[in-house]
């Protein structure tokens, strides 16, 4: 069976990361089921000009109706949809960006919407748990948040892109965080992100640290 992950976009900025992870998982023939905040869908207005939550536009390419593999749109208020229940098997669930308010939801356990939901009940049958949040600076509040998730299990992975690539577009920047992000899903991938795998790099131009 391909594999089955569930995507969560919150309303944090990032939408860019959340549209290429999800182009990726169905360029890897992955199964995605998604939910997208109120203040997620004004994240893909505003930064990708998107109307509405266009599975087309995010995945790239056609996979409404009976297309193969499918993306999967869950209604954020709806927690009787199946990833609300454990019994729906997946194999790791991104909620990509990750806003404070959703990962303050996620840390204390309140389900009061899916997503939060999906995230609680991720846990509880302990599959993986990625959150990306973005937010700078961070407070004491998000940081107790983040130790809380940990301690549950969950994976915090910021969006913080490194540049000892020597990345030369956004789009690299975007795929050094997506990468982590599969690894973290146990997706493959061939996005050349991984230390060595440039010669500039490799040839010492990066300046010695990484
Ligand atoms: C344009 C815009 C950008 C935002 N960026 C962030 C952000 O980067 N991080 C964050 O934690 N909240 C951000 N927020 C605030 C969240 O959207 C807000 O806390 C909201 O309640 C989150 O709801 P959700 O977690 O259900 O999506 C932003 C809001 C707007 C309108």
């Amino acid at each position: 069976m391909n594999k089955r992950i569930v995507v969560g976009i919150s309303g944090a900025s990032g939408a860019v990361y959340a549209r290429r992870l999800v182009r990726l998982l169905v360029a890897a023939d992955v199964e995605t089921h998604l939910v997208v905040s109120p203040l997620g869908q004004r994240l893909l207005h505003d930064e990708l000009g998107m109307e509405g939550v266009d599975l087309n536009a995010l995945a790239g390419r056609q996979v409404d109706g009976s297309a193969t593999p499918a993306v999967i749109q869950h209604n954020w208020r709806d927690v009787g949809a199946a990833i609300a229940s454990g019994s729906f098997l997946h194999d790791g669930m991104v909620i990509i960006p990750c806003s404070s308010n959703t990962l303050a939801a996620v840390a204390t356990g309140s389900s009061q919407n899916l997503m939060h939901r999906a995230a609680h009940v991720t846990l509880k049958e302990r599959r993986k748990l990625v959150l990306v949040h973005r937010e700078t600076p961070l407070s004491l509040v998000d940081i107790r948040n983040m130790q809380a998730v940990t301690e549950a299990g969950a994976v915090v992975c910021p969006a913080n892109p490194g540049f000892y690539l020597l990345p030369e577009s956004i789009d690299e920047l975007v795929d050094f965080v997506v990468a982590r992000i599969l690894d973290q899903l146990g997706v493959s991938h061939d996005l050349a992100v991984r230390w060595g795998e440039k010669s500039d790099v490799r040839s010492g131009q990066a300046g010695g640290t990484q």
